[in-house]
């Protein structure tokens, strides 16, 4: 059976990331505070499980992933595929003026959980045939610094140093495993909604955000997922490293 792990898969490119996969006959683990009514209640050929979990607590993401790899297990898997997709961008504020614990689920939730996701799973599936594919989402604030993101700016670039990293001792031990980055780009989601009723003085780019809802700028989130699942269910059309961009397609 074909399987897919999804992180954040309430709302946003997780949840139609999750829906395509499952158009496509994969078995979908889902992986967020709330749950997903719709996808639970879908008819589509593949399935929906859903894990309640805070991806900021980090003892509780191992926990999570150790059941979900216990269950796998005893599957007959013929494609694993996880998608670390789940991430904040709150704190939006200038350094000096941030809430420590604002702070601290920040870099829990988008740096440190898929980082110790990663070495449960990778530890867990040593022995495995199968090839298995990660793909981290990132952020084009990965490469640019943005006033009043200097958390998101920070763990998006860490993200990336760590796929590439992480894909670069695969490659070295000869794993078959590919590790890759996705960059969705801006999308319709409640991230966005979040980013633009941030104050000017916290986020002095501001104004340009919310042109961009305005002009019909955002792309909807089925088709930035459609891009990255296309290549997903495709796992030899896939470089290990790679770093995938919505824009090369779109
Ligand atoms: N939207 C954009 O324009 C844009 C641009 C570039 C990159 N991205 C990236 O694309 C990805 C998806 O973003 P999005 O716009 O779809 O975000 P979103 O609409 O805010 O959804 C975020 C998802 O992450 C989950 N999540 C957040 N905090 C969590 C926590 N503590 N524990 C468990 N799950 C948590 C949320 O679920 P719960 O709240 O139910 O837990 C939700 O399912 C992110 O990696 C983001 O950085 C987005």
């Amino acid at each position: 059976m074909k399987y897919a792990v999804v992180t954040g898969t309430s709302k946003g490119l997780g949840a139609s990331i999750a829906k395509l996969f499952m158009q496509a006959s994969y078995h979908v683990i889902g992986l967020s505070r709330s749950e997903n009514n719709e996808l639970q209640a879908a008819d589509f050929p593949g399935s929906y499980t859903h894990y309640a979990v805070d991806l900021a607590d980090i003892n509780a993401t191992e926990n999570t992933f150790r059941q979900i790899i216990a269950n796998l297990e005893k599957e007959e898997l013929e494609s694993l595929l996880l998608v670390q997709n789940a991430a904040l961008v709150s704190p939006i504020e200038q350094a000096g003026k941030q809430d420590m614990s604002q702070l601290t689920d920040h870099v829990h939730v988008n740096l440190l959980s898929p980082m110790a996701v990663t070495n449960v799973w990778l530890d867990a599936w040593r022995d495995t045939d199968i090839p298995l594919v990660i793909a981290n989402v990132t952020s084009g604030a990965a490469h640019r610094s943005v006033y009043g993101w200097n958390a998101y700016c920070s763990t998006k670039a860490g993200l990336d140093r760590y796929t590439e990293t992480v894909a670069l001792e695969q490659e070295e031990l000869g794993t078959g495993h590919k590790v890759i980055l996705f960059d969705p780009s801006i999308m319709d989601t409640d991230m966005q909604g979040e980013i633009r009723s941030a104050d000017e003085s916290q986020f002095i780019d501001v104004e340009r955000f919310r042109s961009y809802k305005q002009e019909n700028a955002l792309r909807d989130t089925d088709t930035v997922a459609n891009v990255l699942v296309e290549r997903l269910i495709q796992p030899e059309s896939i470089e290990n490293g790679a770093y995938y961009s919505v824009k090369d397609v779109l």
